[in-house]
């Protein structure tokens, strides 16, 4: 039998690069820039994706109305009493302390608190991995069993390489999925409450295949064959990057593997956002991730002069040390010697009189090098910019990013007055009534890959997210940054993906036999539509927000194997050796009965992409459900659609008379041509009088 780690050794040509999905300050370990719009094409994924975070954030429908939290016990990982999982949540913790997660990512940062093993008993008998002690990485203990590292591909300047994390990206991923409860964490005093993964009693696995240069397809796929061999019951990775083609992606090669062990794989979709088409890690047989907004954000409150104020956007840690400082522009305080063209409002290298600047904050527009100004002795920085922010970014000097509106007000006032002042203070949670919400960071579909299934699948919270992190690794990766701690405050769908892997393992706890694509169905079906109002929808939040608590009562399930991923990637077209990446055998597509289009798979949601404007909506798609609510039960269909988009489902009923019954139905929609529309959204629901199993139709015309 071909083992994956043969495939590791053909695909060692390719050393294609992947980055960690999360967009937060601390992924810049080399760009000390925030940089708006013309930011410098930069090699580093990482930079790219920070740039891509700020940069491409659209006017943003979801306004927030800021206003200071009420909330008397904030909970640091907020996220999970949000999801409706409060700590006190029913919970098998016997069977929990059996489930042992995978994670492949940037290693571990193993004294970090939320990794402690008090009180847990010895790995599960069906543990067969290891644990590569090594440098300053000592030992596994019995929370985090095993730890592996892979540096083939990606090779590291570290002379004693281990799976310590001296980034802090994978012990945050790590412990949002299973770090234990632990109270007063907090980030310099902010989220300050209980950490807590989703599934505190569960084991993790460690696999490090992300060095400072990326993560590699070579160490990826050396990880995917340990982690499946080694027992894992599920894979998350916060990992992304683009491929040609599901062949050409260790991920989707690894995930495949891995689902015909059982095992599901959890993917982040990526911080390409909002723009189309940026959705990464879509191979069907992977849960794809989304990011959304909380009802919890922080905000940081800029005094200018006497009144004017707004709250800003960071996580800033500093609390002022006087009352008021003195304030400058950016534009007040230019270098005399700036040659032309060089605008000082940039705030970047060369463009500021260390005079002028020095002890003052200063007001930059669309730009600030951090680097640069700190050295420079000023008290802080308030960015203007001229698009909506909806997250965090943590900054090594007190600042801020406000909206150009209030930008060009500081303009004024500083021209006008003769000693302006502001202040910047210590950010603080407040409540967002618009949550939840997907992120603008968040990667939205259509998959360029296939043209038949909805991605992302799902959205979990990604928004200022507060986990565990590594002491190796400043708060915000900056070298010139002396905070470091235990938990950190980041974003990106690099934070989204663990709480659903968490969520999948929750599941797994009640139905331990159930198919990485029962999990799955059980998550979306059971998902809430997100507050979107453009075009978008589905493409950016896929089935919705996910909801673990009612996923592990689904009602009925869309299953998956095998045998229906192989029909679709005959359908795509896949066939030889491309094939036999994923079937190791000699699967011959001319003997399996070709069922086209949307019915190859029988997915939870129901994608039509059209080419024409002109084409009428026409389109039947065949689905079969598995009833595992009650014994007996009777389930009617309830469709919700555009007037003049005629969605029929027959039958409407489906009876079912004992558990694991299979009934088949088929969705008949027609409609106009879609003309000068881009989509529309339905949607289905089978309900009887406990469940609600809804699944998103979208049909889209592509361009
Ligand atoms: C181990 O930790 C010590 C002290 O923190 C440090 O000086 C040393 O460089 C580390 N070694 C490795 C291999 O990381
Ligand atoms: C401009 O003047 C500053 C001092 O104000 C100096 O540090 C810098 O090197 C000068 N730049 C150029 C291009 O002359
Ligand atoms: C304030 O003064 C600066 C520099 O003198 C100038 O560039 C800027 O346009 C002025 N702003 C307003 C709002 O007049
Ligand atoms: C695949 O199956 C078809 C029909 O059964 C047959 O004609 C063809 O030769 C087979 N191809 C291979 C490569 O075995
Ligand atoms: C759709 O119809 C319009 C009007 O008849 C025509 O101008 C246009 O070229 C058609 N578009 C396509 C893609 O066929
Ligand atoms: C689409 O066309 C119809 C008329 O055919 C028009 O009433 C409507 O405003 C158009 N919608 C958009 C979004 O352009």
């Amino acid at each position: 039998m071909v083992r994956i780690c043969m495939l590791t050794l053909f695909l060692l040509a390719m050393q294609f690069h992947w980055s960690y999905t999360h967009g937060s300050s601390d992924t810049i370990r080399k760009a000390y820039i925030v940089y708006m719009g013309k930011a410098p094409q930069s090699k580093s994924s990482a930079i790219d994706l920070h740039h891509n975070l700020l940069s491409s954030v659209v006017k943003n429908e979801n306004v927030v109305s800021v206003f200071p939290s009420k909330m008397r016990k904030l909970h640091t990982t907020r996220s999970w009493d949000f999801l409706g999982m409060p700590q006190s949540v029913k919970r098998n913790h016997q069977i929990e302390s059996n489930i042992i997660v995978g994670v492949l990512d940037t290693g571990i940062y193993i004294d970090a608190p939320s990794f402690d093993h008090k009180g847990f008993g010895p790995p599960p008998s069906k543990w067969k991995g290891t644990c590569q002690v090594g440098g300053n990485f000592t030992s596994c203990n019995n929370k985090v069993i095993g730890a592996r590292f892979y540096n083939h591909g990606a090779p590291t300047s570290n002379p004693n390489p281990s799976p310590l994390d001296d980034e802090g990206h994978g012990s945050h991923t790590s412990s949002t999925i299973a770090g234990v409860t632990v109270a007063g964490a907090s980030l310099y005093g902010l989220a300050k409450g209980t950490a807590r993964g989703g599934v505190p009693s569960a084991r993790i696995a460690v696999y490090k295949v992300c060095w400072v240069d990326g993560c590699s397809d070579i160490d990826l796929l050396a990880g995917f064959d340990d982690a499946i061999s080694d027992g894992v019951d599920l894979i998350s990775i916060s990992i992304g990057g683009y491929s040609d083609s599901y062949f050409d992606d260790s991920i989707s090669i690894g995930a495949f593997h891995a689902m015909k062990k059982g095992i599901l794989t959890t993917c982040s979709a990526g911080n390409d956002g909002p723009s189309l088409y940026t959705v990464g890690n879509t191979a069907p047989w992977i849960l794809t991730v989304g990011a959304s907004g909380m009802d919890r954000q922080f905000r940081t409150l800029v005094k200018v002069g006497k009144g004017i104020q707004t709250y800003g956007f960071s996580i800033n840690t500093f609390s002022p040390k006087r009352r008021l400082y003195p304030l400058t522009s950016a534009a007040k305080s230019a270098n005399a010697n700036l040659t032309l063209g060089h605008s000082p409002w940039l705030c970047d290298e060369g463009s500021l009189d260390a005079n002028k600047v020095k002890g003052k904050i200063v007001l930059c527009k669309e730009g600030l090098i951090q680097d640069y100004v700190k050295p420079l002795g000023v008290s802080g920085a308030i960015v203007s910019l001229d698009q909506q922010q909806d997250t965090g970014f943590t900054f090594i000097i007190p600042a801020a990013f406000v909206d150009t509106n209030f930008g060009d007000k500081i303009d004024t006032y500083v021209n006008s007055t003769k000693n302006p002042q502001a202040v910047i203070y210590k950010s603080r949670a407040v409540r967002n009534a618009a949550s939840p919400f997907v992120a603008s960071f968040s990667s939205r579909g259509p998959n360029i890959l296939s043209s038949t299934v909805i991605k992302p699948d799902i959205t979990a919270p990604g928004i200022d997210i507060l986990a565990a992190y590594s002491k190796l690794a400043s708060v915000t990766g900056d070298l010139e940054d002396n905070r470091f701690g235990v938990y950190n405050i980041i974003s990106g769908t690099s934070m989204a993906c663990p709480h659903v892997t968490a969520s999948a393992a929750y599941i797994k706890t009640f139905h331990p036999r159930w198919s990485p694509a029962a999990i799955k169905s059980a998550l979306m079906t059971t998902a809430s539509e997100l507050k979107i109002k453009d075009v978008q929808a589905e493409l950016a939040y896929g089935a919705g927000q996910i909801d673990p608590v009612r996923a592990v009562d689904p009602g009925l399930i869309y299953d998956l194997s095998e045998v229906d991923y192989i029909r679709f990637l005959c359908n795509e077209g896949y066939s030889g050796t491309a094939l036999r990446f994923f079937t190791e055998g000699n699967t011959n597509c001319s003997s399996i009965p070709n069922i086209g289009g949307h019915d190859a798979l029988n997915y939870p949601s129901m994608y039509l992409q059209l080419n024409n404007p002109n084409t009428s909506i026409s389109a039947i798609f065949h689905r079969i459900v598995k009833n595992v609510g009650s014994k007996k039960a009777i389930y009617k269909a309830t469709v919700k659609a555009p007037a003049n988009l005629k969605v029929t489902v027959v039958p409407k009923e489906l009876a079912f008379s004992h558990l694991n019954e299979k009934k088949s139905f088929a969705v008949v929609i027609k409609g106009p041509p879609l003309k000068n529309i881009t989509s529309v959204s339905a949607s289905l629901e089978w309900s009887d009088a406990k469940h609600k199993v809804r699944s998103p139709i979208l049909i889209f015309l592509a361009n």
